[in-house]
């Protein structure tokens, strides 16, 4: 299958964006294990018209060699903003090697939301096309796709509304749509609809365009029923994958039909989180990258004996030598 000038061998499986997560770091070791690409988490279209690409740089930092196929997520309110940050974007020699741009049209956060970007676009679908149109037309100078991630609908889900608006995003030129079963009312509670994903894929194959299902796949298992649910071209995982980077070597077997791989054990699961904490700082520094992997280093150690107090632990913790001493008598109690 193929997004644009882009070919994938097999079922694409994507790690989802998330903001605080999807670190260049945390990217390159899914693809690693067997992720199909990874996009970054949403940027500011705005804020690199103003500020330049060096503000917003470590968010949409990429690193080719060890993530293959890169993606960077913008967002925005303005067709305007897309044209000339993506001509920015894409004129930044580091930033030139990007594969192609999604546009965020899922995001439910307030603050984003009032500034008619994220999901807000999806009651506004004349401004959405001509967002797409937009970014289209700057990325193909560049000879780049792009693709939308978006919702089922803003506080409902109402058939005709959310297949047409893929229909018009198709026609705006988008080459992939990926759809979050969820609306933005919901935030990230209740169940993915992944009924309502299937409509969407519809819509989108009768137009052409590639379509990715995403929405509480939290097992190989699922990954192969939201594929025959909604006849989607590929898929893209998000929560599942954090702190378990080797959802996407299971889901790949399970694609494969082939024996899925032994879950990591403990040790396995420290080390790796090490190593996503000690990368990390390699790019924004010790203080940073141990504040921010606050969210994300009690995933690595869920369901483990003395889990609770040990998350605590790490979440008081300001240095990396403080981690790899936590972790170290946790491995102790672990053997
Ligand atoms: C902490 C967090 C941050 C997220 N940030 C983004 C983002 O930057 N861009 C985006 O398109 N979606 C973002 N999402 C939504 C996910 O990409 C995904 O659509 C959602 O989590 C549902 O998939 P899942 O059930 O596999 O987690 C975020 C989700 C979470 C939980």
């Amino acid at each position: 299958m193929n997004i644009g000038n882009i070919h994938f061998d097999g079922i694409p499986v994507c790690l989802a964006p998330m903001a605080g997560t999807s670190s260049v770091t945390f990217r390159g070791i899914c693809v690693e294990q067997g992720a199909s690409y990874a996009p970054t988490e949403l940027v500011s279209a705005r804020s690199i018209i103003y500020n330049g690409v060096e503000r917003s740089y470590r968010y949409m930092e990429i690193d080719p060699e060890h993530e293959g196929i890169t993606c960077i997520q913008l967002f925005g309110s303005e067709p305007g903003d897309f044209s000339e940050a993506i001509k920015i974007m894409l004129s930044d020699e580091r930033l030139s090697k990007v594969d192609m741009i999604d546009i965020n049209m899922g995001c439910p956060v307030s603050k984003v939301v009032k500034t008619g970007a994220g999901s807000a676009l999806i009651r506004t679908p004349d401004v959405a096309a001509a967002i797409v149109r937009a970014a289209v037309d700057a990325a193909l100078q560049f000879g780049k796709p792009v693709t939308v991630k978006t919702r089922i609908g803003f506080n409902r889900f109402i058939a005709e509304d959310s297949r047409d608006f893929v229909k018009r995003l198709s026609d705006a030129g988008a080459s992939m749509i990926c759809v979050h079963g969820r609306t933005a009312g919901q935030m990230y509670g209740g169940s993915a609809d992944w009924d309502a994903i299937a409509l969407m894929c519809e819509a989108a194959h009768g137009q052409g365009t590639a379509f990715f299902a995403n929405g509480d796949i939290r097992n190989d298992d699922d990954a192969v029923r939201i594929l025959d649910h909604t006849g989607a071209d590929g898929i893209m995982v998000g929560r599942a994958a954090m702190g378990d980077p080797w959802i996407f070597a299971r889901i790949r077997a399970a694609l494969d039909g082939e024996p899925r791989p032994p879950l990591p054990d403990n040790a396995q699961k420290c080390d790796m989180l090490m190593r996503e904490l000690t990368g990390t700082a390699e790019h924004i520094g010790e203080v940073t990258a141990v504040k921010e992997m606050r969210s994300v280093m009690p995933h690595y150690i869920k369901g483990l004996p003395g889990g609770a107090a040990i998350k605590v632990r790490l979440c008081g913790a300001s240095t990396i030598e403080e981690v790899r001493e936590i972790l170290k008598e946790c491995r102790e109690l672990w053997t």
